[in-house]
């Protein structure tokens, strides 16, 4: 068996049409335009990939980006003070700090100093709580791009048992709040199997949905999965190819050669979550927006209204 590879490049584009239009409905009934303010601290090549891919997709749909690129050496105190500013413009809806920061900032302290309303990132301690609670909130990127991506390839998780490997506040806390919110679109059962996880297989070979966000590559197997299993892969990873145009080739946290022997469908890195992952910071910062300007409650915006 050869397992279905979700191309989520295409489900992102498929969502980038739809956040267009919404995008345009909101410019008309408003007269501003979502805005996307990013910082960019230091010069970390994999940060400005991500960023430049950010900056197309908001491009792409009609937000307004730009990236505020500061060196490396840049003090804490003066990232406060540029978040501060950000925070009080009223035509800013969204923030994003790229994380990593360098080792001198203290990134908590960090991302508590964005505005939660204004949090595109959903990393705000406020927004974290809202998640685990059930509230209304904005949603992390990633794993709100997961949910979204099971769901528009026929792969739903409500009622499935999904194990998720990795813990981290970025991919795996969040994902397993998400999944296990009691609404028509999650609902699934949730195993968490992280670092002290002794042996992930028992765990893995229980799973409908196995969800990779572990940061190393060949985490997970053919042989650890059961057959017919759905599997996600989140992870990027540069591994030096000196054949490689670049030098460096990008590989997953799962062994795709063995996974799609044995999966019914799985996701390529690259190509699988990360465009969900931009295609969902556009959504949330026209969400932003909507809450803003609008007054519209926090985390609701007309996207297949229009
Ligand atoms: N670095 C890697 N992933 C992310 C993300 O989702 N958001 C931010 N801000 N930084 C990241």
């Amino acid at each position: 068996m050869s397992a279905e590879i979700i191309d989520g490049k295409a489900i992102a584009r498929q969502i980038q049409h739809e956040l267009h239009r919404a995008v345009q409905a909101f410019r008309k009934r408003t007269g501003a335009a979502p805005t996307l303010r990013v910082l960019l601290v230091g010069d970390d090549p994999a940060s400005h990939s991500y960023v430049r891919a950010k900056a197309r997709t908001c491009a792409a749909v009609g937000v307004e980006e730009e990236t505020l690129h500061l060196p490396a050496e840049t003090p804490e105190a003066k990232l406060l003070s540029i978040l501060q500013k950000l925070n009080a413009d009223p035509g800013v809806h969204g923030i994003l700090v790229q994380l990593p920061l360098p080792d001198h900032v203290n990134t908590q302290r960090i991302l508590e100093a964005i505005d939660p309303r204004k949090d595109v990132d959903g990393f705000h301690p406020i927004n974290v709580g809202r998640l685990a609670l059930g509230l209304p909130t904005m949603e992390p990127c990633t794993p709100r791009g997961i949910v979204e991506l099971l769901h528009r390839s026929g792969h739903s998780p409500v009622r499935k048992h999904v194990v998720i490997v990795g813990r981290s506040n970025l991919v795996g806390k969040p994902l397993m709040n998400m999944l296990t919110r009691k609404t028509e679109r999650e609902n699934a059962t949730v195993t968490v199997c992280h670092t002290g996880t002794p042996d992930l297989a028992p765990f893995t070979r229980q799973a409908d949905i196995v969800v990779v966000a572990a940061g190393r590559p060949n985490t997970l197997t053919g042989a650890m999965i059961r057959p017919g299993a759905v599997v996600v892969d989140v992870g990027v990873n540069r591994i030096d190819d000196p054949d490689a145009p670049r030098g460096y080739r990008l590989v997953g946290d799962v062994d795709f050669d063995s996974v799609r022997e044995v999966a019914a469908a799985v996701t390529p890195v690259p190509g699988g979550v990360g465009p969900m992952t931009t295609a969902m910071l556009a959504y949330n910062t026209l969400l932003a927006a909507c809450h803003q300007v609008e007054g519209l409650p926090l985390g609701t915006a007309p996207v297949n209204e229009t």
